[in-house]
């Protein structure tokens, strides 16, 4: 099945930064990802692997349109994919991209990333493989999120 190739369940304890193998495996997926990118316009590939609490992977890469405005962040993409199969809870994400530097995700993709919560890691990659990892909180300090509606 098509899905299938993106989506694994690898055997990731429930808590705490997937490390060893679970992260190397986080890792490939979002390299993996990256090849499936649709960037004929910007010809800048991206890929995203998201895990879940559950220790699921969600790959996503990054989803290019005719109408520019509408091209979709291989970040956004992976957790549309985990929320439309009913994940919310979220440990960490993986981005791969060309690039010589660590690949950082955009405003939106952080405002999306952080409604589901502040508490969690981005492993931000470089095309040679070596990796940055920064907590949301550190990618949006001070962010507005579904807790601030409630302080009405
Ligand atoms: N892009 C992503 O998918 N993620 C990022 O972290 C940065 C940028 C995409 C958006 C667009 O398709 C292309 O890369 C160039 O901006």
């Amino acid at each position: 099945m098509e899905g299938d190739r993106q989506r694994t369940t690898p055997p990731v304890p429930p808590q705490g930064q997937p490390q060893g193998e679970p992260l190397q495996l986080l890792l490939h997926c979002s390299r993996e990802a990256k090849k499936c990118a649709y960037c004929p316009y910007s010809r800048f590939p991206v890929g995203a692997a998201l895990l879940t609490a559950g220790g699921e992977i969600f790959s996503g890469c990054n989803v290019e349109n005719a109408c520019y405005s509408l091209g979709v962040c291989a970040e956004r993409t992976a957790i549309q994919k985990a929320i439309s199969e009913g994940h919310t809870s979220f440990r960490a994400m993986a981005i791969a991209s060309d690039m010589g530097d660590f690949i950082t995700p955009c405003g939106a993709c952080r405002q999306v990333m952080r409604e589901f919560g502040t508490d969690w890691d981005v492993y931000l990659t470089k095309a040679d493989g070596t990796y940055i990892v920064k907590r949301l909180e550190e990618l949006l300090p001070l962010s507005f999120g579904p807790e601030d509606l409630k302080k009405v």
